[in-house]
Order: C-alpha cells, then sequence, then structure tokens
C-alpha cells in the first residue's frame, strides 16, 4: 500500500475548491442514493475556507443536502472554552455548521478543556467513533509550514493515532495575530495522528500561496521520515495534493 501522491495544480484556490466541492457534492448524493452516509473528515485554518464557501453554496443555490454526512474534525486547541473566539469549534460553527443543514450530532471535534485524567479515554472514544461510522471516505487536509498535517509536528510517527501533542514554535508563531499575541497561543492540542489520517480511503491535500511552496516541495520530494510528517502521505495509494500555482512553483516542473 503506497505510492506517490498525485499533485493537481489549479490557477487558484476558488478553481481548486470549485472542482473538490464538485467531487464532494458527487458522493453525497451518491451515497444518498443507496441510502448510505458519506464520512468526511475536516480541517480548519484559513487553507478550506473557500472549499466551505462552495459547498454552502451548493447548499444554498443547488439543493445539495448535508443531512447524510458525517464529519469528523482533524484537531482542537487545548485550553479554550469551545466558544473560544479561536477555537475550532467556533471556527465550524460559523463557516459551515451554522449554514448547511447538517444535523449537529454528526459532526465531531476533539473536546477542547478535556481534564488530563479523561484524555486517554477522550483520544480512544474519537477513534472508535470514526471506526463506527465505518471509517472516514475522504479526509481533507492542510499542511503547517512546520510539515505538519493536522497538529501532528515533528517528529510524528506513521503509526500515531489520536492524542494529546505540543505545538510547534513555528505554528504558534504562525497563529499569533489570530490569537493577539504569541502568550496567547495554546501550547496543545489534541489531534487525530498520522495514522489515523492514512486509514482514510481517500485524502485531499490543499495548499496555496508563495508561503507552502518550500513545504509543499519538501512533502513531495523527501522520504517518508517523522522529521516531515506530512511525507507519509506517500504511504497511502489515494492521495491527491490540490495546489494553487504560488503553492506549486518550488516543483520545478518535475513533479
Ligand atoms: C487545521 C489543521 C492544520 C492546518 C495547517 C494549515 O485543522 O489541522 O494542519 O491545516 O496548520 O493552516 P492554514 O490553512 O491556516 O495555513
Amino acid at each position: 500500500m503506497s505510492g506517490h501522491p498525485g499533485v493537481v495544480v489549479h490557477h487558484d484556490a476558488v478553481d481548486a475548491c470549485r472542482q473538490l466541492a464538485a467531487e464532494i457534492a458527487a458522493g453525497i448524493r451518491q451515497r444518498a442514493a443507496e441510502g448510505k452516509r458519506l464520512v468526511l473528515g475536516l480541517a480548519t485554518g484559513s487553507t478550506p475556507i473557500p472549499l466551505y464557501g462552495e459547498l454552502i453554496r451548493l447548499h444554498r443555490e443547488e439543493g445539495l443536502s448535508f443531512a447524510n454526512v458525517v464529519t469528523f474534525n482533524l484537531d482542537e486547541y487545548q485550553g479554550l472554552p469551545a466558544d473560544h473566539e479561536q477555537s475550532y469549534h467556533t471556527f465550524m460553527r460559523r463557516r459551515f455548521f451554522s449554514q448547511v443543514d447538517l444535523p449537529l450530532h454528526q459532526a465531531h471535534l476533539p473536546g477542547s478543556m478535556v481534564a488530563a485524567e479523561e484524555l486517554q479515554s477522550h483520544c480512544a472514544a474519537y477513534e472508535e467513533a470514526i471506526e463506527d461510522a465505518g471509517g472516514i471516505d475522504l479526509q481533507i487536509l492542510g499542511i503547517g509550514r512546520s510539515g505538519h498535517i493536522g497538529f501532528n509536528e515533528p517528529p510524528s510517527s506513521v503509526d500515531t493515532v489520536t492524542r494529546l501533542v505540543s505545538l510547534d514554535p513555528i505554528t504558534r508563531r504562525d497563529a499569533a495575530d489570530l490569537f493577539g499575541g504569541l502568550d496567547q497561543v495554546p501550547m496543545k492540542a489534541i489531534t487525530m495522528g498520522v495514522g489515523t489520517i492514512l486509514r482514510s480511503r481517500r485524502i485531499a491535500l490543499l495548499a496555496w500561496g508563495e508561503g507552502k511552496a518550500s513545504i509543499i516541495a519538501r512533502a513531495l520530494r523527501e522520504s517518508p521520515s517523522d522529521d516531515c510528517p506530512a511525507t507519509h502521505l506517500h504511504h497511502h495509494p489515494n492521495v491527491t495534493f490540490i495546489l494553487d500555482v504560488a503553492a506549486s512553483s518550488q516543483l520545478n516542473g518535475s513533479q
């Protein structure tokens, strides 16, 4: 079970997300016709915002229903109340859940204030819930400049599962503006593991802009290693890197 990620370069993020949203819509409708559910793994951050925008448009203008969709988010900061401005619970509610007809009991995120003594059972229950739902059909990923997928910071091995992690200094610096200062950025998060992500049937990693060009080149070129967790995606048989021109600019046409 290994291959090399496919790479698709689009003119811009909106164009890329229109195509990916169409793929998701087709999957949802096909499952609905079979009386089944589609299980989506979701990401937060700036990267998937145009994807949520397009899915919302499909819901409003083309009648796409999310009634048969189950979602699992990759990660959540620890130590923030779920209704904190910067929690991923808030992000998902504002940017997606409140704007479509996804039943809220079908949307899952790791807790944001999990007590130390409950961490192990909380993380195990998240893994179990994914399995009980039949596994993730399509996992959406962004990529951090540290090479993280989810919040699997370097070093993260291929067999990691949902767990508490410490955020890399690069990741905390990149989040500082949103939080109003580095000292406000949480130190820890709960994230699905690399192993959890690799169990998804299909994976789409999205990246836009020049700021991602060098980590995208590393993620595609380097051999799989814990030092750049995104390289572990090479082990998956059905992964596509969906890029805009700027994010692909250090690939030199050799991909
Ligand atoms: C978010 C997540 C992270 C982000 C990554 C990129 O749920 O798991 O891996 O995808 O940090 O963040 P942006 O999109 O803000 O550049």
